[in-house]
């Protein structure tokens, strides 16, 4: 039986969790070669990457794999291992319209998560408060 087409999500925009893939790739290929964010990450880049793609696909109206697998994002405090200053959340943010534009997102989609990930960007800068740095690696937060 055929259902009339459901309306697209972002998500569905995006290119699905493929598009998602491709987006991220071409973020951490920015992120790899621009030394002042690069060194804010762990030498292993791959976790992460991993990661950040089952996050945008769950936060873009997709399944919510990365709850299911590791709880409640709780992004600041997650976040809070790293040192994070205002330029690491300008060039998180840079890398990622380019990404995203490189990939061939519609650019009122690409206005449309920025409202939201613009804020979020900002709200994950740490620098210069005394938060726990220990690392978290996998962990189910609640
Ligand atoms: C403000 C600039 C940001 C910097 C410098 C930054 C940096 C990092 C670093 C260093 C990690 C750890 C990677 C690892 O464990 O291998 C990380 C993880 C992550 N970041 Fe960011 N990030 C920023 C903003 C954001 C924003 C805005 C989002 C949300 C869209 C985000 C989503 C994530 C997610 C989902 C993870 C994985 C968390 C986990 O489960 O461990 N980040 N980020």
């Amino acid at each position: 039986m055929s259902e009339p087409a459901p309306t697209s999500t972002l998500l569905d925009r995006f290119g699905g969790r493929e598009g998602v893939s491709r987006v991220v790739e071409d973020f951490y290929r920015r992120v790899e070669s621009d030394p002042p964010i690069r060194n804010v990450y762990p030498a292993d880049l791959e976790p992460g990457k991993e990661k950040l793609k089952l996050f945008l696909e769950q936060w873009l109206g997709g399944e919510p794999v990365y709850s299911n697998a590791y709880g409640h994002p709780r992004l600041r405090r997650r976040h809070f291992p790293f040192v994070i200053d205002e330029q690491a959340a300008e060039l998180w943010l840079k890398h990622m319209r380019a990404a995203m534009t490189d990939c061939g997102v519609r650019e009122d989609d690409i206005d449309t998560v920025f409202q939201r990930l613009d804020t979020l960007a900002r709200h994950m800068v740490n620098a210069n408060e005394d938060v726990p740095r220990e690392p978290l690696g996998d962990a189910r937060l609640e």
